[in-house]
């Protein structure tokens, strides 16, 4: 009982790195006329360490927002963190009342005034108290645990809220993820298309990894690969067609064995003159102008969607419908070109 303990107290510590302000910065840039009169929800968010937090409560005024609303999440469980008792899952609601607009926010300040209040239950963004605010709520704005991507998605879903989120690259090929992409519900953002990210960790974070980093302050950083913004904010870059330079010949680009489309092994080789089904690697959605290109289903040992195409016979016969002359690729999305 005590390592599983362990093990859970591990995991639910492994949720716990910080989005830096830069990255959010770089991001928010590029939506400010859309907030607004808007009211801003940050629900895995503390708001007494949160940059997401932060960054809208000193930009409200400028951003001209009609509230801010911060709720974070705590494991009441005490075998979980012994060290941790006392601490209680709060939310914040501001409404602008002191104008701290484009200072250098004085967190100490902020702490000392003692703007939230106790949450009766522990925070998690599916309890009803949480579920309340999320429906007072335009926009929810955060970076949410990995390990609950999916349900966070759904949430926001049900209750038809925009949002701009942090997730894994990897969550594209999630099924519900993958059914708002090709639906063009979803987008990636516009900031992050590539690298990794630099994420604070608390000072107890257990650092196993290659890539971390303490400052001079003796605060932890984590380095994460695969990160990216994923939104239903719409912004121009977006729009814009992706230029292609290739020419298609058969040789250069076979078919996949079990699916009647090309593999193309990277973005910047799709062929400006194809008409039909391509499959190319998840990180084309860094690029998709849906414009230009039509998605049509996702490919890994089985399709995502299992959409009209998808060789049944294949299926049942345990083939891969990602391999190549026998060889399987890693992911594919199924693309058209619109303008050929
Ligand atoms: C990746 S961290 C990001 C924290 C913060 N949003 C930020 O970007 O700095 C994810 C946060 O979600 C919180 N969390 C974990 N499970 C949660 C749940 N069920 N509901 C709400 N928040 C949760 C964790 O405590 C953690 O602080």
């Amino acid at each position: 009982m005590a390592n599983q303990n362990l093990r859970h107290a591990n995991k639910a510590k492994k949720d716990e790195f910080y989005t830096q302000l830069t990255d959010i910065e770089k991001e928010l840039n590029h939506y400010k006329e859309q907030f607004s009169g808007k009211v801003v929800l940050c629900n895995c968010d503390d708001p007494r360490v949160s940059n997401f937090f932060y960054f809208f409560y000193a930009r409200f005024h400028s951003l001209g927002l009609k509230r801010l609303i911060a709720t974070c999440y705590k494991n009441l469980n005490p075998d979980l963190f012994s060290q941790n008792k006392d601490e209680q899952a709060v939310y914040c609601i501001y409404d602008g009342e002191d104008r701290v607009d484009n200072v250098i926010i004085d967190r100490d300040k902020f702490i000392k005034q003692n703007k939230w209040e106790t949450l009766r239950g522990d925070g998690d963004f599916r309890t009803p108290e949480c579920i309340e605010l999320l429906k007072q709520s335009d926009i929810v704005v955060t970076n949410p645990p990995f390990s609950l991507f999916r349900e966070f998605v759904d949430q926001l879903v049900k209750y038809d809220k925009k949002f701009l989120i942090i997730g894994n690259v990897n969550a594209i090929t999630y099924k519900n993820c993958f059914q708002l992409i090709k639906e063009n519900k979803m987008w990636m953002g516009c900031s992050i298309h590539s690298g990794d990210r630099e994420f604070a960790v608390p000072d107890d974070y257990p650092l196993e990894a290659a890539g971390y980093r303490i400052d001079e302050t003796g605060k932890k950083y984590i380095r994460i690969k695969g990160v990216r913004w994923f939104t239903n904010l719409d912004y121009k870059e977006r729009h814009e067609d992706l230029v292609l330079c290739k020419k298609y010949n058969p040789e250069e680009y076979p078919k996949f064995d079990n699916y009647d489309a090309i593999n193309i092994d990277k973005t910047a080789n799709i062929p400006m003159d194809y008409e039909g089904i391509m499959g190319v690697p998840i990180t084309f959605l860094d690029k998709f102008n849906p414009e230009q290109f039509e998605i049509i289903d996702g490919l890994n040992r089985y399709s995502i969607l299992d959409v009209a195409g998808t060789n049944q016979w294949a299926i049942a016969n345990h083939l891969h419908m990602t391999s190549v002359n026998g060889h399987s690729t890693y992911y594919r999305i199924l693309i058209k070109n619109k303008k050929q």
